[in-house]
């Protein structure tokens, strides 16, 4: 089986709105639909190129799907290694079937309309962002709801801002979750560290539990400082390390 394969099954029930026809044992999309329903708005019947890291059993995939690729050129790719992530094994463990997560994303995305414009990457997402850097590719949309772990988080989104497109769109999950007491094991850390760093083209918008980020060239220009020595003094330092 080729790393890189269609997710392309035959459509069976082709209404978009009605999901009822899915199966989901985690509905966490179903909580955010309305938000995606109104901020995507502008987005709808655009020639889209669209990137998942993170699919599960498929609700954000299925959503995307049945909504953004309406454009007979649109196309997708989800990226998951259906191995769940580090809250799913650490203790206490959450009771779920992993040896049928795939089987169940596959039943649902072949529920979709669309299926035939999505790639299913099958790998972790270290792997497939590389392998689609390397292929030039790039992205109007990412969607980076995979690993947890702001290491990771940070990664996946470094990988991905390279590929994100000039007005394009890139949206954290979890950005309120506090899964763990170490601060350093949930992805808020993460987002915010990106996007402090990516400051000089980010558009910045917070919802309850996300945050969407539109890529802006040039937002903020660079400043040559004039102080001869170059160097922070103590109390900007310690001013900088304190700031959250
Ligand atoms: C929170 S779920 C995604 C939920 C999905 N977006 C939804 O709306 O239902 C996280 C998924 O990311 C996958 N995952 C975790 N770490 C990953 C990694 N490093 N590479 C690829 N997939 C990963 C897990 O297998 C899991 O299916």
């Amino acid at each position: 089986m080729s790393c890189v394969e269609s997710a392309a099954l035959k459509s069976s029930a082709p209404t978009p709105n009605n999901r009822t026809r899915y199966s989901f044992e985690h509905p966490w999309f179903e909580e955010i639909r309305s938000e995606w329903e109104s901020i995507t708005t502008p987005l709808r019947g655009k020639k889209l190129r669209i990137l998942e890291i993170g699919s599960f059993e498929g609700a954000s995939t299925t959503w995307i799907l049945d909504n953004l690729m309406d454009h007979p050129e649109s196309s997708m790719v989800a990226v998951d290694h259906f191995g769940g992530g580090m809250d799913h094994h650490v203790e206490p463990i959450e009771n779920y079937n992993f040896n049928a997560l795939e089987a169940r994303f596959r039943s649902n995305i072949s529920k979709c309309e669309n299926s035939s414009k999505l790639e299913l990457m099958k790998m972790s997402s270290d792997d497939a962002l590389l392998k689609l850097r390397q292929a030039r590719d790039e992205f109007d949309f990412i969607y980076i709801d995979a690993s947890h772990v702001a290491i990771d988080v940070l990664h996946d989104a470094v990988l991905c801002w390279r590929m994100l497109k000039e007005g394009g769109t890139l949206v954290f999950d979890d950005f309120s979750w506090k899964g763990y007491m170490e601060h350093c094991y949930n992805p808020r850390i993460a987002i915010f560290s990106f996007v402090r760093c990516a400051e000089p083209e980010v558009e910045y918008k917070e919802t309850e539990s996300q945050v969407w980020i539109t890529r802006v060239p040039n937002k903020l220009k660079a400043t040559r400082n004039q102080d001869p020595t170059l160097m922070y003094g103590e109390d900007e330092l310690r001013a900088f390390f304190n700031a959250s």
